[in-house]
């Protein structure tokens, strides 16, 4: 493993590779630090091409071993190109990293499959995390599969789909009388009292990591090139930020061709605290959210400023789309091209179409928009669409009448 310690984002200094949420020092959140030269030998496009099809093909990138035994490996999803919708928006090169492939239908298997691996090296039984909804489930199933306990926190009003569908594992599931930051508190505080593995909290410098992955495969699956411009929705901005830090690896590692990318962060209006810091030029204030999205719904975004500084730093911007108009979206973005993402996925289309708008996005760049999450979990906004006509099974009535009709 060529990770060496994990090292404080904003004083730099060094911590051993334990369960250790944040800096002991000045409490900032905690980045793996690597042996660069030995992942130089190692992380080539022909080495990784004979890899295993899932993240742990990035293992010499990433804070824990591989496992032997890769149960479920997320990662390695489609990119695919979306000629339709790029017209639709005014592109000509648009493509869809289609996350909802993994295991649990989102991008958080991959944070978390790193996280269970830290657990199971430290000997923890019990996996936890607060949630919006995606990570309880990526959780639970990846305590199933590994045969650890889970017990999850999640905001007791979230959609019906996305609760049972983490149920469906056997987790214990509690359903907090609170939104997301409610939950975050309860599980920093108890991850104090309890000898678990708060994947988001204690455990939360490995998971995180996990999301760097992303970068890689889209890096990787355009040939060794790099996009103009990757769009990425923001909760707690670990996403967004991750992706950024991924990118600049491969760039200290001579790997990519192409631009740097610029990262476009989307947030939906009802909670945009990284996007109105983005816009006003000041630190992350905490907002109380009231979202349709709510997988993105975190008020008080751990990673807010370092989304900001990510944004920034790669000519990017951060847009905050409007409620009304995210399950026109999802709609937009499965009509042309057969990829149903959630919520999340009609955020990020939202705030590309404004970048686009806002002439931050030219019509000829190459763009990636990274779908996080499926739409099968969050059906409630586009129920629009379900508009059947009734008929009678009769073929004379459908062709003279039905059809005629038009
Ligand atoms: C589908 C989906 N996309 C994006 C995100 C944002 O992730 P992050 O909290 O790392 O910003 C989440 C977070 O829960 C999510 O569920
Ligand atoms: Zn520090």
């Amino acid at each position: 493993m060529s990770a060496l310690s994990l090292s404080c984002r904003v004083c730099g200094t060094e911590h051993p590779l334990e369960a250790l949420g944040s800096c002991s020092r000045c409490f900032g959140p905690l980045d793996p630090a690597y042996d660069l030269e030995r992942v130089r030998v190692s992380f080539t496009p022909e080495r990784l091409a004979g890899g295993p099809p899932s993240i742990w093909r990035y293992a010499d990138l990433l804070p824990v071993e591989a496992p032997d035994e890769p149960r479920l490996a997320p990662g390695y999803t489609p990119l695919v190109p979306a000629p339709r919708l790029a017209k639709a928006i005014g592109l000509r090169d648009l493509w869809l990293k289609l996350d909802t492939a993994n295991p649990t239908h989102s991008f958080k298997d991959r944070p978390v499959a790193v996280a269970a691996r830290k657990a199971q090296e430290l000997g923890l039984d019990t996996l936890s995390c607060s949630s919006t909804g995606n990570l309880a489930g990526a959780v639970a199933a990846r305590a199933a599969a590994e045969g650890l306990e889970a017990a999850v926190f999640v905001p007791a009003d979230l959609e019906h789909e996305k609760l049972a569908a983490a149920a469906a594992y056997g987790p214990r599931l509690y359903a907090v009388d609170g939104h997301y930051d409610h939950c975050s508190r309860l599980s920093v505080e108890l991850s104090f009292e309890l000898p678990w593995g708060f994947v988001n909290v204690n455990l939360r410098s490995y998971y995180a990591e996990g999301s760097k992955t992303l970068a890689y495969e889209v890096v990787e699956q355009l040939g060794w090139r790099t996009p103009d411009v990757i769009a990425i929705p923001i909760a707690s901005g670990a996403l967004f930020h991750k992706v950024g830090q991924g990118l600049s690896e491969l760039r200290s590692l001579g790997l990519g061709e192409g631009p740097a990318p610029r990262l476009v962060g989307a947030q939906a209006e009802g909670c945009q605290p990284v996007a109105t810091a983005f816009r006003e030029q000041k630190p992350v204030q905490p907002v109380r959210p009231d979202s349709i999205a709510r997988s993105l719904a975190i008020g008080s975004p751990a990673d807010g400023d370092f989304a900001v500084s990510t944004a920034r730093e790669t000519g990017g911007a951060i847009h905050a789309v409007p409620e009304d108009e995210v399950g026109e979206n999802m709609a937009l973005l499965a009509r042309t091209t057969g990829v149903f993402g959630e919520t999340a996925a009609g955020v990020t289309l939202g705030a590309l179409r404004a970048a686009v708008a806002a002439g931050e996005v030219a019509r000829d760049d190459r763009v990636v928009l990274l779908v996080t999450g499926d739409g099968l979990k969050t059906l409630g906004p586009v129920s629009f669409t379900y508009v059947p006509t009734p008929i009678a099974a009769d073929a004379d009535a459908f062709l003279d009448d039905v059809l005629a009709a038009g």
